[in-house]
């Protein structure tokens, strides 16, 4: 295919009627984007971003994730359009902008005439979240006619500790969060993680927003946004983009540690080591072989499958497939999908199960024989256990100390057509004991950031420490005990929040 659509005859003829002057200004409107030839991966999907609401520059950067995701983009000039996106005004205003860059009238073409979708902004942001457009909802709709409303922030503010929130998975400050959070890493990959929890923090915050931040005086309501952040913000808001995060994506050093790190096995520290050696790819790792743990091999060995996400229907396979073995050996045994997952994410990076038994102590038998069973059935292309140290070394870190085995899993394709296809996938196995079975739910349900609010809450808050094992009162000396995650939040003082909104 070559060159972009053409105007149609209609197009064409109506463009003749428009008097000149009409026409100078549409073509002085702006430089005319090169309109995308490719089909894109989606048939029946032809966007058309509406400058008017936009602007240009943010139109632009839009343009290129969408086409990076695959969707194909036409001109306001095309009669393909099926979802014409727009910000800030209403489907009349938005019809009338198309009309005037094709130089019809507006009444040409309406939304239902044509099925030509008229949305707002959140949809294609929603969209590319998700990898494909969205099913199209009413609230993803351009409002009929009018000024959009500015909307105030809600006048309550929103509480202080992430805990405190309902964050759900999809949430309306997509733009602004992903520009915090480029910025949370890049602090991350330089060793400082209070900068990068102070972006991380305010990204946060926006993701618990019920709507779309619309200018920086609505900041007022949101907790710990310091004055780089709002710097950022800022410039997203009003340039639809930011300098420092778009030089900080462009960077050898944060793409390299991107890589790097997304290997399994290797830490912040050990990339930097790495980079500051000079090495920047996977073959530059591959040639240094003999200094690579042997979990760092496997991490490289695999990497391509590692690298590509893991969908829910294949979580919830291994799950059956691990449960089915676990109760060969253990009858009552429970495996209970965690992590991201268990948070209503469609994708994870890894599979997290929590293994327990209803009997104390009886899970103690469990990993070990599921473990040699699963390998000898050459389900596990890598495994590394540890056992459990709870009550035996002080812990060290925030890292919990349950019994578990880190997993590179072979997971059989069937639907692939080969009947031979599968691909490795990163599992990790935890035993909990069930008297600290809903501190162990509650802590690999995550988010991150979450749990680490939760810890932060439990401290300050109350000055109780909170751990993936218990809920531990010094002044009392004693474990405060819960059966259910219901009643930690209630022995916490604090509001349930389902799993589902804890993606803070
Ligand atoms: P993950 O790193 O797997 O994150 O940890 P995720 O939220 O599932 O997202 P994906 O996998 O990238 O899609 C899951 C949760 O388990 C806890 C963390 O709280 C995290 O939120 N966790 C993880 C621990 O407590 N200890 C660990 O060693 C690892
Ligand atoms: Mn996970």
């Amino acid at each position: 295919m070559s060159g972009g659509p053409r105007p149609g005859p209609r197009a064409a003829a109506a463009m003749a009627l428009v008097p000149v002057k009409r026409r100078r200004t549409a073509a002085a409107a702006g430089p005319v984007l090169p309109e995308a030839a490719e089909p894109g991966r989606f048939p029946g999907v032809v966007l058309c971003l509406v400058e008017r609401g936009l602007g240009a520059r943010r139109r632009a950067l839009l343009a290129g994730r969408a086409r990076a995701a695959g969707f194909c983009l036409h001109g306001p000039g095309s009669a393909a359009v099926t979802h014409a996106v727009a910000e800030q005004c209403s489907a009349d205003e938005a019809l009338a902008w198309l009309a005037r860059r094709r130089g019809s009238t507006p009444g040409d073409r309406t939304e239902t005439s044509t099925g030509l979708a008229l949305l707002d902004l959140s949809w294609l942001l929603e969209s590319l979240d998700a990898g494909r457009p969205l099913d199209i909802e009413p609230r993803h709709r351009l409002p009929v006619s009018g000024v959009t409303p500015s909307k105030e922030p809600d006048p309550a503010v929103l509480p202080a500790y992430g805990c405190q929130r309902r964050t759900p998975l999809a949430h309306h400050n997509a733009m602004l969060t992903e520009a915090l959070e480029t910025l949370a890493r890049d602090a991350a990959f330089s060793g400082d993680e209070t900068r990068s929890l102070a972006f991380t923090r305010a990204a946060s915050a926006l993701k618990a927003l019920p709507r779309r931040l619309g200018s920086l005086r609505d900041l007022a309501a949101l907790p710990g946004v310091g004055k780089h952040c709002r710097r950022v913000i800022q410039e997203v808001l009003e340039d639809g983009s930011s300098a420092e995060v778009e030089a900080v994506r462009r960077s050898e050093r944060y793409r390299t540690m991107q890589l790097f790190t997304g290997i399994f096995g290797v830490g912040t520290r050990t990339a930097a080591s790495w980079y500051q050696e000079g090495l920047r790819t996977l073959a530059d790792l591959r040639a240094t072989g003999p200094r690579l743990s042997r979990q760092q091999q496997a991490g490289l060995q695999y990497w391509e499958d590692l690298a590509t996400p893991v969908t829910l229907a294949e979580a919830e396979a291994i799950r059956e497939l691990v449960q089915a073995e676990a109760q060969r050996i253990l009858p009552d045994a429970t495996v209970t999908l965690v992590g991201g997952f268990r948070r209503g994410k469609p994708m994870g990076h890894d599979v997290d199960l929590l293994l327990s038994h209803p009997e104390e102590g009886r899970e103690q038998a469990l990993l070990g024989p599921l473990v040699a069973s699963l390998e000898q059935q050459g389900l596990l292309l890598y495994q590394q256990r540890q056992p459990n140290t709870f009550g035996q070394e002080p812990s060290s870190s925030s890292m919990d100390q349950f019994e578990r085995c880190f997993a590179i899993a072979r997971l059989a394709l069937p639907g692939a057509g080969d009947p031979g296809a599968w691909r490795a996938t990163r599992v990790d196995l935890v035993v909990a004991p069930r008297s600290q079975f809903a501190f162990a739910l509650l802590g690999w349900t995550g988010s991150r950031h979450f749990e680490r609010e939760l810890r932060r809450f439990a401290g300050r808050q109350r000055g109780l420490a909170l751990s993936s094992h218990g809920l531990y009162d010094p002044q009392r000396e004693m474990f405060l005990p819960a059966t259910t995650e219901e009643e930690i939040f209630q022995l916490l003082g604090l509001d349930y929040v389902a799993p589902t909104e804890r993606n803070a």
